[in-house]
């Protein structure tokens, strides 16, 4: 079970939405809601991830906010450093512009455009030598699901997280559990069958390190403010990737409040 000191993490993955007038919009609501009722980072670490081109006036628009809010970066080069490298942007240049965090090996990103292990492994590594903080994203299809595999598919993307990552390394890792089969279906996976997964992650994680008792994992796949107060309520999930419901400050305010703890 997790470390009830972990602090949960949610984060809204914009993907590739919205326009840069209703993505400013759109901060501008979450802002008023934080203003009102902050949520502190004790309680819960929230961030958004824009498209890489709004990173920075995102960035901006978050200044002086009493409750900061983490700008995310959706992916980054498999090649590090700078270089003749048309189109990509690599670690480097965003530690550089101030961009702290990264989600890496979205399904989005493995199964759509070409992110296979290797890659998947050389971002990681870049990341985490650039000091970035990386959101790991692991998940089976529904295919892998029916025929009994789940389990296996995520544990050997653990596995090969773990293979990148040095054992100084660890604390910089989140977890990101998305069930394919989940993400923009409505579909969630059932609390229990959620916590099912996010245990033997935890499982797995504690066998490689010891941080792996403090690393959170978070839940993604049709999270909603409906669903989230159960799922924030199992003792493995840490937080929320949040992809459809992120696009509207109201329900993405409402998920954060859900996982906050409300104690602190
Ligand atoms: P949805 O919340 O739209 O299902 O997306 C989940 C996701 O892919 C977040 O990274």
């Amino acid at each position: 079970m997790s470390d009830s000191t972990i602090t949960p993490w949610v984060v809204g993955n914009w993907k590739m939405n919205p326009m840069q007038a209703n993505s400013q919009q759109l901060i501008q609501d979450l802002k008023q809601f934080l203003e009102h009722a902050p949520i502190t980072e004790q309680q819960c670490h929230v961030g958004v991830a824009p498209i890489s081109i709004a990173l920075l006036s995102i960035q901006q628009s978050l200044q002086g906010l009493s409750t900061p809010i983490k700008v995310v970066a959706q992916d980054l080069s498999c090649m590090a450093g700078t270089g003749a490298y048309t189109g990509e942007v690599s670690a480097e240049l965003l530690k550089d512009s101030q961009i702290d965090y990264v989600l890496i090996g979205h399904s989005e990103r493995r199964e759509i455009f070409g992110d296979d292990v290797n890659k998947v492994k050389a971002k990681v590594s870049n990341a985490l030598n650039a000091g970035l903080q990386v959101i790991y994203c692991v998940g089976e299809s529904l295919e892998q699901r029916e025929s009994g595999q789940a389990e296996q598919v995520v544990l050997q993307q653990i596995c090969d997280l773990a293979a990148v990552v040095k054992a100084d390394q660890w604390h910089n890792i989140v977890i990101a559990y998305e069930p394919i089969w989940a993400i923009g279906t409505g579909k969630t996976a059932s609390p229990q069958d959620a916590q099912n997964m996010h245990a033997k992650i935890r499982e797995g994680l504690i066998q490689i390190t010891e941080e792996g008792q403090r690393t959170a994992i978070l839940y993604g796949g049709s999270v909603k403010p409906e669903n989230a107060v159960e799922l924030a309520a199992c003792p493995d999930i840490n937080g929320a990737l949040v992809g459809g419901a992120s696009l509207n400050a109201e329900s993405f305010y409402k998920i954060a409040l859900a996982f906050s703890k409300q104690n602190n």
